[in-house]
């Protein structure tokens, strides 16, 4: 109890939910999901994910945010916390140092990313989709790549106003965003959804979704689908720690952990459903195009739609938010640490967190131009290399271990406290996976997904 006392707790029960859906619902969901999908094959891919979801996703999740809300701090003091009162080995603590790393690495291309979002925002409100086909959209994409000014430009932008926002108090701005604007994201996604069901091709892009083949299972799929399990929750790395340590203690975790799982989920599948109806419609856009896919066939929707204009400014101005929603908590588990450990004041520790970030983001940003050809990071250029070692090395091996942890290494007497609200079987069920089937299925798919990369 008396830690509790020392950290605040969220008053209100839905806080939790606000900002762990907040974390969860971004490019993740609405860029990465779709074109990793197409990438690699579709429904195969799909199903891989959605399992990854279901047998490790979420039970990993309650084991982190158990975690956080157990030691009632940031990530790494919570562990220790947590460490102590078990008695186990302080290199427990490893897994807060993990997160501290993928946190950053993350943030450093989710910012690209989310410039690219700024950037479209500002097309679509000169009115600039009007009339884009197939060809023209994907030009308009190239000739973004291609300028790396303004793609530091935006990525500036980006990272100026996460850290102005942070600077001007957050939690309140962040709850009441996340309350009003991810209902509106959610609302527009199916209203996108609608119109891409009437204009273009839905039941290829649906069958594109929904529909597999056992030949399309593959080593390096089911790797990414597991990863990209990881990432879409924000899971693995602290973030949700952290949110964890503010929950208070009249929720239920396994309640609330559902709740984000489902939401975020959701929004990955609608934003399919979307897409893929008109790149299916649409010549000279494939599947397996990359990362542009939602760059290129969103607009060419906004540009024929009545009232596109606005439509597609509110979009990719939603997305952005959703992406500082996500970015917000990816600082979070690197800040703490500084503040906690070198004394740092938060608004010094943003800004030098955002400052690297930045610097390594140039990174990224010549990945999609001058160094794209580059195999210099183990056959890689820099911008996958950095997805490839957060997304499916760092995120799985932190879940893992806190699986692990959580599965093997606490006290049966804290665990049982956490999840007094859960019923018996409940509990029970979710021990088992947590215990055995999470991190067994985590190692063998880190192994084989590793082999099927390289070997
Ligand atoms: N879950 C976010 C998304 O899907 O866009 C990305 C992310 C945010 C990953 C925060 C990790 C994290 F800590
Ligand atoms: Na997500």
């Amino acid at each position: 109890m008396k830690r509790a006392q020392k950290h605040a707790i969220w008053g209100r029960r839905g806080t939790f939910i606000l900002a762990a859906t907040g974390s969860a619902v971004g490019l993740g969901n609405i860029w990465k999901f779709p074109y990793i999908t197409g990438e690699n094959g579709g429904g195969a891919f799909v199903l891989m994910y959605l399992l990854c979801i279901c047998l490790i996703g979420l039970p990993v999740m309650v084991a982190e945010v158990l975690l956080g809300r157990r030691g009632r701090a940031s990530p790494i003091t919570a562990m220790q916390a947590v460490t102590r009162e078990s008695g186990s080995s302080p290199g427990w603590n490893v897994i807060g140092l993990f997160g501290v790393l993928a946190g950053f690495l993350i943030l450093s291309y989710y910012s690209v990313i989310a410039g690219w979002t700024l950037e479209y925002v500002t097309t679509a409100a000169r009115g600039g989709f009007v009339g884009l086909d197939g060809e023209s959209a994907k030009q308009a994409f190239d000739a973004l790549l291609a300028n790396k000014s303004a793609l530091v430009q935006w990525q500036t932008a980006f990272l100026c106003m996460t850290v102005l926002v942070i600077v001007f108090g957050v939690t309140r701005g962040l709850e009441t965003a996340v309350r009003v604007l991810m209902p509106l994201l959610f609302v527009l996604l199916l209203v996108l959804l609608g119109y891409a069901a009437y204009v273009g091709d839905f039941a290829a892009g649906a069958s594109f979704l929904f529909s597999f083949k056992f030949a399309d299972l593959s080593l390096e799929g089911l790797s990414l689908a597991l990863g990209h399990a990881f990432f879409t929750l924000s899971l693995g790395m602290g973030a949700i720690m952290a949110y964890g340590s503010y929950m208070p203690h009249k929720s239920s975790i396994v309640k609330t952990v559902m709740m984000v799982g489902v939401l975020d989920t959701l929004v990955a599948l609608i934003a399919g459903l979307a897409i893929f109806p008109i790149v299916f419609a649409t010549n000279g856009v494939e599947p397996g195009d990359g990362s542009g896919l939602m760059f290129i066939s969103l607009p060419i929707v906004f540009g024929s739609m009545p009232f596109g204009t606005i439509f597609g400014t509110l979009f990719f101005l939603l997305v952005t938010l959703a992406a500082w929603s996500s970015t917000i908590s990816l600082l979070e588990p690197a800040v703490a640490y500084l503040t906690e450990r070198f004394r740092f004041h938060r608004v010094s520790a943003n800004l030098l967190i955002a400052s690297l970030a930045w610097l390594l983001g140039l990174g990224t940003v010549m990945s999609f131009n001058d160094w794209s050809d580059s195999t210099y990071f183990l056959g890689m250029n820099l911008f996958n290399f950095i997805d490839f070692i957060t997304a499916s090395v760092l995120l799985p091996l932190g879940g893992a271990l806190m699986a692990v942890y959580v599965g093997w290494f606490m006290k049966r007497r804290p665990l049982r406290r956490e999840l007094k609200l859960e019923s018996r079987e409940t509990f029970s069920r979710w021990f088992t996976i947590v215990r055995y089937v999470s991190p067994v299925l985590v190692l063998v798919v880190f192994i084989m997904g590793l082999y099927g990369k390289f070997a």
